[in-house]
Protein backbone atom coordinates (compact mmCIF):
# COMPACT_ATOMS: atom_id res chain seq x y z
CA UNK A 1 0.00 0.00 0.00
CA UNK A 2 1.31 2.99 -0.77
CA UNK A 3 1.46 6.09 1.72
CA UNK A 4 -1.08 9.14 2.09
CA UNK A 5 0.65 12.13 0.13
CA UNK A 6 3.18 13.66 2.29
CA UNK A 7 2.31 17.70 2.33
CA UNK A 8 2.60 20.78 3.43
CA UNK A 9 0.62 22.05 6.22
CA UNK A 10 -2.88 24.52 5.36
CA UNK A 11 -1.93 28.54 5.28
CA UNK A 12 -3.09 29.74 8.54
CA UNK A 13 -6.27 32.01 8.46
CA UNK A 14 -8.14 33.85 10.87
CA UNK A 15 -11.60 34.35 9.31
CA UNK A 16 -11.09 37.98 10.27
CA UNK A 17 -13.99 40.09 9.19
CA UNK A 18 -12.66 43.78 7.09
CA UNK A 19 -14.69 46.61 5.74
CA UNK A 20 -16.41 45.17 2.88
CA UNK A 21 -16.12 48.30 0.23
CA UNK A 22 -13.45 50.82 2.35
CA UNK A 23 -10.96 47.57 3.09
CA UNK A 24 -8.76 45.94 -0.04
CA UNK A 25 -7.86 42.98 1.75
CA UNK A 26 -8.27 39.66 0.37
CA UNK A 27 -8.33 35.89 1.42
CA UNK A 28 -6.00 33.77 -0.78
CA UNK A 29 -7.11 30.13 -1.26
CA UNK A 30 -3.25 29.04 -1.59
CA UNK A 31 -1.50 26.30 -2.92
CA UNK A 32 -0.73 25.13 0.89
CA UNK A 33 -4.69 25.10 1.21
CA UNK A 34 -5.68 23.24 -1.83
CA UNK A 35 -2.46 20.45 -1.47
CA UNK A 36 -4.71 19.34 1.38
CA UNK A 37 -6.73 17.58 -1.16
CA UNK A 38 -3.97 15.27 -1.66
CA UNK A 39 -2.74 15.04 1.53
CA UNK A 40 -5.93 14.24 3.48
CA UNK A 41 -8.69 13.56 1.20
CA UNK A 42 -7.61 11.42 -1.46
CA UNK A 43 -6.72 7.85 -0.44
CA UNK A 44 -3.56 6.71 -2.80
CA UNK A 45 -4.61 2.97 -3.04
CA UNK A 46 -7.75 2.61 -3.92
CA UNK A 47 -8.04 0.27 -7.43
CA UNK A 48 -7.31 2.45 -10.28
CA UNK A 49 -10.86 4.07 -11.37
CA UNK A 50 -12.67 3.84 -8.02
CA UNK A 51 -13.63 6.93 -6.24
CA UNK A 52 -10.42 8.12 -3.90
CA UNK A 53 -12.10 10.63 -1.84
CA UNK A 54 -13.95 10.29 1.31
CA UNK A 55 -17.73 10.00 1.42
CA UNK A 56 -18.24 13.18 3.16
CA UNK A 57 -17.57 15.43 -0.10
CA UNK A 58 -18.37 13.00 -2.56
CA UNK A 59 -21.77 13.42 -4.33
CA UNK A 60 -23.51 10.27 -4.38
CA UNK A 61 -23.95 8.26 -8.12
CA UNK A 62 -26.49 9.81 -10.22
CA UNK A 63 -27.92 6.44 -11.99
CA UNK A 64 -27.19 6.24 -15.65
CA UNK A 65 -30.85 5.90 -16.89
CA UNK A 66 -32.00 9.16 -14.47
CA UNK A 67 -34.77 11.14 -16.82
CA UNK A 68 -34.48 14.30 -18.68
CA UNK A 69 -36.62 17.34 -17.86
CA UNK A 70 -37.67 18.06 -21.63
CA UNK A 71 -36.42 16.94 -24.60
CA UNK A 72 -36.60 20.61 -26.23
CA UNK A 73 -33.47 22.17 -24.91
CA UNK A 74 -30.30 20.92 -22.81
CA UNK A 75 -30.66 22.30 -19.39
CA UNK A 76 -27.47 23.37 -17.36
CA UNK A 77 -26.76 26.30 -14.88
CA UNK A 78 -30.09 26.85 -12.84
CA UNK A 79 -30.95 29.52 -9.97
CA UNK A 80 -34.14 30.19 -8.08
CA UNK A 81 -36.23 32.77 -7.69
CA UNK A 82 -35.26 34.32 -4.63
CA UNK A 83 -35.22 37.39 -2.12
CA UNK A 84 -32.09 40.00 -0.80
CA UNK A 85 -31.22 36.69 1.42
CA UNK A 86 -31.18 33.74 -0.61
CA UNK A 87 -34.85 32.36 0.47
CA UNK A 88 -36.69 30.87 -2.19
CA UNK A 89 -39.70 32.73 -2.72
CA UNK A 90 -43.05 31.05 -3.90
CA UNK A 91 -45.09 33.62 -6.21
CA UNK A 92 -49.11 33.33 -5.72
CA UNK A 93 -48.34 28.87 -5.16
CA UNK A 94 -45.95 28.78 -8.04
CA UNK A 95 -42.06 28.15 -7.83
CA UNK A 96 -40.05 29.64 -10.32
CA UNK A 97 -36.55 28.43 -11.59
CA UNK A 98 -33.94 29.93 -14.20
CA UNK A 99 -31.91 27.63 -16.13
CA UNK A 100 -29.64 28.13 -19.37
CA UNK A 101 -31.00 26.46 -22.26
CA UNK A 102 -30.21 25.71 -25.79
CA UNK A 103 -31.35 23.38 -28.79
CA UNK A 104 -30.73 20.06 -28.19
CA UNK A 105 -30.27 20.18 -31.50
CA UNK A 106 -27.15 21.66 -31.08
CA UNK A 107 -23.82 19.29 -29.72
CA UNK A 108 -23.93 19.30 -25.86
CA UNK A 109 -20.42 20.85 -25.58
CA UNK A 110 -21.16 23.46 -28.27
CA UNK A 111 -24.07 25.01 -26.29
CA UNK A 112 -22.67 27.42 -24.37
CA UNK A 113 -22.19 29.74 -27.58
CA UNK A 114 -25.87 29.54 -27.71
CA UNK A 115 -27.09 30.13 -24.10
CA UNK A 116 -30.28 31.98 -23.47
CA UNK A 117 -31.61 32.04 -20.11
CA UNK A 118 -34.94 30.48 -20.34
CA UNK A 119 -37.43 29.41 -16.97
CA UNK A 120 -39.53 26.81 -15.63
CA UNK A 121 -42.64 26.60 -13.46
CA UNK A 122 -44.05 24.12 -10.61
CA UNK A 123 -46.95 24.55 -8.22
CA UNK A 124 -45.67 25.09 -4.95
CA UNK A 125 -45.55 22.36 -2.28
CA UNK A 126 -45.83 20.03 -5.11
CA UNK A 127 -45.02 16.38 -5.17
CA UNK A 128 -41.22 16.54 -5.50
CA UNK A 129 -41.15 14.05 -8.84
CA UNK A 130 -43.74 16.82 -10.31
CA UNK A 131 -42.44 17.77 -13.53
CA UNK A 132 -41.65 21.18 -14.10
CA UNK A 133 -43.04 22.95 -16.94
CA UNK A 134 -40.96 24.56 -19.29
CA UNK A 135 -42.25 28.44 -19.94
CA UNK A 136 -39.62 29.22 -22.49
CA UNK A 137 -36.88 32.15 -23.22
CA UNK A 138 -36.72 34.69 -20.82
CA UNK A 139 -36.26 37.53 -22.43
CA UNK A 140 -37.65 38.45 -26.14
CA UNK A 141 -35.59 37.55 -29.08
CA UNK A 142 -32.30 40.37 -29.90
CA UNK A 143 -33.15 42.30 -26.42
CA UNK A 144 -30.31 41.33 -24.17
CA UNK A 145 -27.11 43.56 -24.12
CA UNK A 146 -25.47 40.56 -26.05
CA UNK A 147 -26.29 37.47 -28.69
CA UNK A 148 -25.14 35.06 -25.67
CA UNK A 149 -26.98 35.07 -22.27
CA UNK A 150 -24.90 33.35 -19.17
CA UNK A 151 -26.03 32.77 -15.64
CA UNK A 152 -27.13 34.78 -12.95
CA UNK A 153 -29.74 35.30 -10.28
CA UNK A 154 -33.00 36.87 -10.60
CA UNK A 155 -34.85 38.39 -7.38
CA UNK A 156 -38.28 39.19 -6.38
CA UNK A 157 -38.30 43.05 -5.83
CA UNK A 158 -41.24 45.27 -5.03
CA UNK A 159 -44.87 43.55 -5.86
CA UNK A 160 -44.77 41.50 -9.28
CA UNK A 161 -41.33 43.26 -10.39
CA UNK A 162 -38.49 40.75 -11.29
CA UNK A 163 -35.15 42.05 -11.46
CA UNK A 164 -32.56 39.72 -13.33
CA UNK A 165 -28.99 39.78 -13.09
CA UNK A 166 -26.98 37.97 -15.88
CA UNK A 167 -23.72 37.38 -17.66
CA UNK A 168 -23.75 38.99 -21.32
CA UNK A 169 -21.27 37.42 -23.83
CA UNK A 170 -20.26 37.86 -27.61
CA UNK A 171 -19.54 34.91 -30.01
CA UNK A 172 -18.96 35.43 -33.42
CA UNK A 173 -20.17 38.06 -35.19
CA UNK A 174 -22.32 40.95 -32.46
CA UNK A 175 -25.97 41.12 -33.30
CA UNK A 176 -26.38 44.73 -34.29
CA UNK A 177 -26.78 47.11 -32.64
CA UNK A 178 -24.76 45.63 -29.61
CA UNK A 179 -21.77 46.80 -28.62
CA UNK A 180 -20.70 43.19 -28.98
CA UNK A 181 -17.96 43.35 -25.73
CA UNK A 182 -16.71 39.79 -24.85
CA UNK A 183 -18.34 39.42 -21.50
CA UNK A 184 -20.18 42.45 -19.07
CA UNK A 185 -22.55 41.99 -16.13
CA UNK A 186 -26.02 43.24 -17.34
CA UNK A 187 -29.40 43.73 -15.35
CA UNK A 188 -33.50 44.12 -16.39
CA UNK A 189 -36.38 44.62 -14.43
CA UNK A 190 -39.44 43.09 -15.69
CA UNK A 191 -43.09 42.05 -14.02
CA UNK A 192 -44.11 38.47 -13.23
CA UNK A 193 -47.75 37.54 -13.69
CA UNK A 194 -49.16 34.04 -12.22
CA UNK A 195 -52.24 32.72 -12.88
CA UNK A 196 -54.22 29.49 -12.81
CA UNK A 197 -52.61 28.84 -15.82
CA UNK A 198 -48.66 29.18 -15.02
CA UNK A 199 -46.38 31.60 -14.76
CA UNK A 200 -45.36 34.54 -17.66
CA UNK A 201 -42.63 37.54 -17.91
CA UNK A 202 -43.15 40.56 -19.39
CA UNK A 203 -42.57 43.90 -19.75
CA UNK A 204 -39.05 43.78 -19.41
CA UNK A 205 -37.56 47.46 -19.77
CA UNK A 206 -33.86 48.24 -21.12
CA UNK A 207 -31.53 46.01 -20.75
CA UNK A 208 -28.45 47.96 -18.71
CA UNK A 209 -24.85 46.89 -18.63
CA UNK A 210 -23.80 47.46 -14.59
CA UNK A 211 -19.59 46.21 -14.90
CA UNK A 212 -17.11 45.29 -17.13
CA UNK A 213 -13.32 44.18 -16.13
CA UNK A 214 -11.46 47.02 -15.36
CA UNK A 215 -8.23 45.64 -15.96
CA UNK A 216 -6.43 46.10 -12.63
CA UNK A 217 -9.02 43.69 -10.40
CA UNK A 218 -10.34 41.56 -12.89
CA UNK A 219 -8.80 40.92 -16.29
CA UNK A 220 -10.26 41.62 -19.51
CA UNK A 221 -10.56 39.36 -22.54
CA UNK A 222 -7.12 41.98 -24.37
CA UNK A 223 -5.21 40.56 -21.56
CA UNK A 224 -6.36 36.98 -21.61
CA UNK A 225 -8.39 35.26 -24.18
CA UNK A 226 -9.31 32.69 -20.89
CA UNK A 227 -9.95 35.33 -18.89
CA UNK A 228 -13.43 35.37 -16.84
CA UNK A 229 -15.66 37.74 -15.97
CA UNK A 230 -19.75 36.64 -15.00
CA UNK A 231 -22.21 34.61 -12.84
CA UNK A 232 -23.39 37.72 -10.79
CA UNK A 233 -24.98 36.94 -7.09
CA UNK A 234 -27.07 39.66 -5.31
CA UNK A 235 -27.34 39.47 -1.76
CA UNK A 236 -28.16 41.37 1.84
CA UNK A 237 -26.39 40.40 4.84
CA UNK A 238 -28.56 40.27 7.53
CA UNK A 239 -26.51 41.37 9.97
CA UNK A 240 -26.01 44.94 8.35
CA UNK A 241 -29.09 45.09 6.55
CA UNK A 242 -29.68 47.75 3.64
CA UNK A 243 -27.28 47.61 1.42
CA UNK A 244 -26.80 45.15 -1.94
CA UNK A 245 -23.70 43.61 -2.60
CA UNK A 246 -22.90 41.23 -5.38
CA UNK A 247 -20.40 38.93 -5.99
CA UNK A 248 -19.17 37.47 -8.95
CA UNK A 249 -16.18 35.15 -10.96
CA UNK A 250 -13.33 37.07 -11.91
CA UNK A 251 -9.60 36.24 -12.92
CA UNK A 252 -6.80 38.52 -11.62
CA UNK A 253 -6.03 41.54 -14.01
CA UNK A 254 -3.16 41.69 -16.47
CA UNK A 255 -1.54 39.51 -19.05
CA UNK A 256 -0.28 36.67 -17.54
CA UNK A 257 3.66 36.39 -16.99
CA UNK A 258 3.61 39.98 -16.85
CA UNK A 259 5.54 40.83 -13.02
CA UNK A 260 2.07 41.64 -11.04
CA UNK A 261 0.76 38.44 -12.42
CA UNK A 262 3.72 36.56 -10.98
CA UNK A 263 2.82 34.29 -7.98
CA UNK A 264 4.10 35.40 -4.74
CA UNK A 265 4.71 33.52 -1.60
CA UNK A 266 1.76 34.98 0.08
CA UNK A 267 -0.24 32.95 -2.96
CA UNK A 268 1.63 29.49 -1.80
CA UNK A 269 0.72 30.39 2.07
CA UNK A 270 3.38 27.72 3.49
CA UNK A 271 4.29 27.75 6.83
CA UNK A 272 8.07 29.08 7.74
CA UNK A 273 9.82 25.99 7.48
CA UNK A 274 7.50 23.96 6.20
CA UNK A 275 9.51 20.71 4.46
CA UNK A 276 6.84 20.18 1.66
CA UNK A 277 7.28 24.28 0.86
CA UNK A 278 7.80 24.78 -3.24
CA UNK A 279 10.06 28.01 -4.09
CA UNK A 280 7.70 31.43 -6.01
CA UNK A 281 10.70 30.72 -8.87
CA UNK A 282 9.53 26.51 -9.33
CA UNK A 283 6.03 27.66 -9.07
CA UNK A 284 5.85 30.50 -11.36
CA UNK A 285 8.67 28.44 -13.93
CA UNK A 286 5.91 25.91 -13.67
CA UNK A 287 3.80 28.30 -15.57
CA UNK A 288 1.12 28.92 -12.78
CA UNK A 289 0.71 32.25 -13.62
CA UNK A 290 -2.26 31.55 -16.00
CA UNK A 291 -4.18 30.59 -13.56
CA UNK A 292 -5.65 33.84 -11.96
CA UNK A 293 -9.51 32.87 -10.85
CA UNK A 294 -10.95 35.44 -7.95
CA UNK A 295 -14.16 36.15 -6.65
CA UNK A 296 -15.19 39.67 -7.36
CA UNK A 297 -17.32 42.06 -5.01
CA UNK A 298 -19.55 44.69 -6.05
CA UNK A 299 -21.86 47.19 -3.74
CA UNK A 300 -25.22 48.72 -5.17
CA UNK A 301 -25.39 52.69 -4.83
CA UNK A 302 -29.14 52.85 -5.87
CA UNK A 303 -32.59 51.20 -4.63
CA UNK A 304 -33.49 49.81 -8.06
CA UNK A 305 -30.07 48.04 -7.86
CA UNK A 306 -29.18 49.70 -11.16
CA UNK A 307 -25.82 51.45 -10.41
CA UNK A 308 -23.04 49.14 -9.44
CA UNK A 309 -19.49 50.75 -7.27
CA UNK A 310 -16.79 47.51 -8.25
CA UNK A 311 -14.85 46.95 -5.28
CA UNK A 312 -11.73 44.62 -5.11
CA UNK A 313 -11.80 40.75 -5.34
CA UNK A 314 -12.83 39.29 -1.77
CA UNK A 315 -10.90 35.52 -2.88
CA UNK A 316 -7.84 35.02 -4.94
CA UNK A 317 -6.83 31.67 -6.35
CA UNK A 318 -3.87 32.82 -8.20
CA UNK A 319 -1.75 30.11 -9.11
CA UNK A 320 -4.35 27.77 -7.66
CA UNK A 321 -7.50 27.50 -9.97
CA UNK A 322 -8.48 29.47 -13.13
CA UNK A 323 -11.90 29.84 -12.44
CA UNK A 324 -14.36 30.03 -9.82
CA UNK A 325 -17.24 30.00 -10.50
CA UNK A 326 -20.95 31.18 -9.65
CA UNK A 327 -20.06 32.12 -6.43
CA UNK A 328 -22.82 32.80 -4.00
CA UNK A 329 -22.82 33.83 -0.02
CA UNK A 330 -24.66 31.93 2.25
CA UNK A 331 -24.72 34.23 5.59
CA UNK A 332 -26.07 31.50 8.85
CA UNK A 333 -25.82 31.56 12.55
CA UNK A 334 -23.51 34.60 12.71
CA UNK A 335 -20.79 33.21 9.90
CA UNK A 336 -20.27 33.79 6.02
CA UNK A 337 -20.07 30.77 3.76
CA UNK A 338 -18.73 31.52 0.37
CA UNK A 339 -19.40 28.71 -2.09
CA UNK A 340 -18.12 28.31 -5.64
CA UNK A 341 -17.85 25.88 -8.10
CA UNK A 342 -14.73 24.67 -9.69
CA UNK A 343 -13.26 21.98 -12.21
CA UNK A 344 -10.02 19.56 -12.35
CA UNK A 345 -9.09 21.14 -15.66
CA UNK A 346 -8.52 24.56 -14.24
CA UNK A 347 -6.15 23.29 -11.45
CA UNK A 348 -2.80 25.02 -11.84
CA UNK A 349 0.46 22.29 -12.17
CA UNK A 350 1.07 20.12 -9.31
CA UNK A 351 -2.55 20.43 -7.84
CA UNK A 352 -5.44 18.18 -8.34
CA UNK A 353 -8.74 18.19 -6.92
CA UNK A 354 -12.37 17.46 -8.38
CA UNK A 355 -15.41 19.29 -9.98
CA UNK A 356 -17.54 20.44 -7.96
CA UNK A 357 -18.26 22.52 -4.84
CA UNK A 358 -15.58 24.57 -3.12
CA UNK A 359 -16.49 26.76 0.32
CA UNK A 360 -14.36 29.03 2.74
CA UNK A 361 -15.93 30.45 5.87
CA UNK A 362 -15.01 33.91 7.45
CA UNK A 363 -16.29 36.20 9.95
CA UNK A 364 -17.83 39.14 7.25
CA UNK A 365 -18.40 39.37 3.55
CA UNK A 366 -14.55 40.52 3.30
CA UNK A 367 -12.55 38.23 5.60
CA UNK A 368 -9.81 35.99 5.70
CA UNK A 369 -11.88 33.02 4.93
CA UNK A 370 -10.42 29.79 5.82
CA UNK A 371 -11.22 26.66 3.31
CA UNK A 372 -13.64 24.31 4.63
CA UNK A 373 -12.42 21.04 5.32
CA UNK A 374 -8.88 22.15 5.21
CA UNK A 375 -8.31 22.83 1.47
CA UNK A 376 -12.01 23.92 0.75
CA UNK A 377 -13.18 20.82 -0.75
CA UNK A 378 -17.19 20.46 0.11
CA UNK A 379 -19.00 18.32 -2.68
CA UNK A 380 -16.91 16.76 -5.63
CA UNK A 381 -18.02 14.01 -8.31
CA UNK A 382 -16.53 10.61 -8.19
CA UNK A 383 -13.05 10.98 -9.37
CA UNK A 384 -9.96 9.16 -8.49
CA UNK A 385 -7.63 11.38 -8.37
CA UNK A 386 -4.61 9.44 -8.43
CA UNK A 387 -5.15 9.53 -12.38
CA UNK A 388 -4.60 13.01 -14.53
CA UNK A 389 -6.75 15.34 -14.84
CA UNK A 390 -9.98 14.83 -17.51
CA UNK A 391 -12.13 17.65 -19.08
CA UNK A 392 -16.10 16.56 -19.56
CA UNK A 393 -16.12 16.51 -23.44
CA UNK A 394 -12.59 13.79 -23.25
CA UNK A 395 -12.70 11.68 -20.12
CA UNK A 396 -9.99 9.20 -20.57
CA UNK A 397 -10.96 5.66 -20.63
CA UNK A 398 -10.70 3.59 -16.85
CA UNK A 399 -11.28 6.95 -15.01
CA UNK A 400 -14.17 7.04 -12.70
CA UNK A 401 -17.54 7.01 -15.48
CA UNK A 402 -18.99 9.33 -12.86
CA UNK A 403 -16.34 12.12 -12.91
CA UNK A 404 -17.96 14.73 -14.36
CA UNK A 405 -21.66 13.51 -13.44
CA UNK A 406 -22.90 16.63 -12.36
CA UNK A 407 -21.58 20.92 -12.34
CA UNK A 408 -22.92 24.05 -11.99
CA UNK A 409 -24.21 23.07 -8.21
CA UNK A 410 -25.64 25.74 -6.55
CA UNK A 411 -26.35 25.73 -2.34
CA UNK A 412 -29.87 26.05 -1.70
CA UNK A 413 -31.46 26.99 1.74
CA UNK A 414 -31.19 24.09 4.16
CA UNK A 415 -27.94 22.89 2.30
CA UNK A 416 -29.72 21.15 -0.38
CA UNK A 417 -27.26 21.35 -3.25
CA UNK A 418 -28.64 20.94 -7.09
CA UNK A 419 -26.85 20.84 -9.96
CA UNK A 420 -26.78 19.56 -13.91
CA UNK A 421 -26.41 16.26 -15.02
CA UNK A 422 -23.35 16.51 -18.06
CA UNK A 423 -21.43 13.17 -18.35
CA UNK A 424 -22.65 9.84 -16.76
CA UNK A 425 -20.71 7.09 -18.04
CA UNK A 426 -21.11 8.24 -21.33
CA UNK A 427 -24.46 9.45 -21.57
CA UNK A 428 -24.79 13.41 -21.83
CA UNK A 429 -27.05 15.10 -19.50
CA UNK A 430 -28.26 18.56 -20.15
CA UNK A 431 -31.31 17.92 -17.43
CA UNK A 432 -30.82 18.70 -13.51
CA UNK A 433 -29.39 16.21 -11.19
CA UNK A 434 -31.00 14.46 -8.15
CA UNK A 435 -30.74 17.40 -5.35
CA UNK A 436 -28.51 16.09 -2.49
CA UNK A 437 -27.92 17.72 0.64
CA UNK A 438 -24.67 19.03 2.69
CA UNK A 439 -24.65 19.70 6.60
CA UNK A 440 -21.98 22.35 7.51
CA UNK A 441 -20.94 24.96 10.21
CA UNK A 442 -18.07 26.42 10.99
CA UNK A 443 -14.98 25.03 8.34
CA UNK A 444 -16.73 21.60 8.01
CA UNK A 445 -19.33 19.67 6.16
CA UNK A 446 -20.57 16.27 5.21
CA UNK A 447 -22.78 15.19 2.51
CA UNK A 448 -26.06 14.00 4.11
CA UNK A 449 -26.55 10.25 3.13
CA UNK A 450 -30.24 10.07 4.90
CA UNK A 451 -31.17 12.49 2.70
CA UNK A 452 -33.47 10.77 -0.40
CA UNK A 453 -32.29 7.71 -1.29
CA UNK A 454 -28.87 7.49 0.37
CA UNK A 455 -27.86 10.95 -0.14
CA UNK A 456 -30.06 11.20 -3.63
CA UNK A 457 -32.88 13.01 -3.52
CA UNK A 458 -34.89 14.05 -6.14
CA UNK A 459 -34.18 14.92 -9.83
CA UNK A 460 -34.30 18.70 -9.84
CA UNK A 461 -35.69 19.52 -6.50
CA UNK A 462 -35.51 23.02 -5.55
CA UNK A 463 -38.54 23.56 -2.86
CA UNK A 464 -39.36 27.08 -2.20
CA UNK A 465 -38.86 27.73 1.61
CA UNK A 466 -40.93 31.16 1.54
CA UNK A 467 -43.89 32.91 -0.04
CA UNK A 468 -44.03 36.25 -1.55
CA UNK A 469 -46.08 37.59 1.60
CA UNK A 470 -42.67 36.96 3.73
CA UNK A 471 -44.09 33.91 5.51
CA UNK A 472 -41.67 31.48 6.06
CA UNK A 473 -43.91 27.65 5.69
CA UNK A 474 -40.98 24.97 5.24
C1 LIG B 1 -20.63 27.31 -15.17
C2 LIG B 1 -20.40 28.29 -16.30
C3 LIG B 1 -20.73 29.69 -15.86
C4 LIG B 1 -21.19 30.35 -17.12
C5 LIG B 1 -21.86 29.21 -17.88
C6 LIG B 1 -21.74 29.24 -19.35
O1 LIG B 1 -21.15 26.10 -15.58
O2 LIG B 1 -19.09 28.21 -16.78
O3 LIG B 1 -19.63 30.33 -15.26
O4 LIG B 1 -22.04 31.41 -16.82
O5 LIG B 1 -21.30 28.02 -17.38
O6 LIG B 1 -22.33 28.13 -19.93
Amino acid sequence: ARAAENGPEPTLHTQQAYDPINSDFHARWTRADARQIMRTQNDPNVAPGENSMPASVTMPEIPKDFPIMTDEVWVWDTWSLTDEYSNQVSYKGWDVIFSLVAPRSIPFDERHWSARIGFFYRHSNADPNTEWIYGGHLFEDNTSVSNTEWSGSARLMQGNKVRVFYTATTFGTPRPGTEGKPAVLATVEGQIKATKAGVTFSKFDDHKTILEPDGKWYQTKEQNEYFAFRDPFTFEDPYNPGTTYMLFEGTGGGVPGDPETLITEADLGYREGDPYAETVEEVNGMGTFWQRGNIGLAVATDKKLTEWKMLPPILTAYGVNDQTERPQMIIKDGKYYLFTISHQFTYAAGLRGPDGVYGFVGDGIRSDFQPMNLSGLVLGSPTDLNLPADRPEAPQPGQNPRQFQAYSHYVQPDGLVQSFIDNVDGRRGGTLSPTVKINYSGATSEVDYSFGDNGLGPYAYLPTNKQKTGVTYV
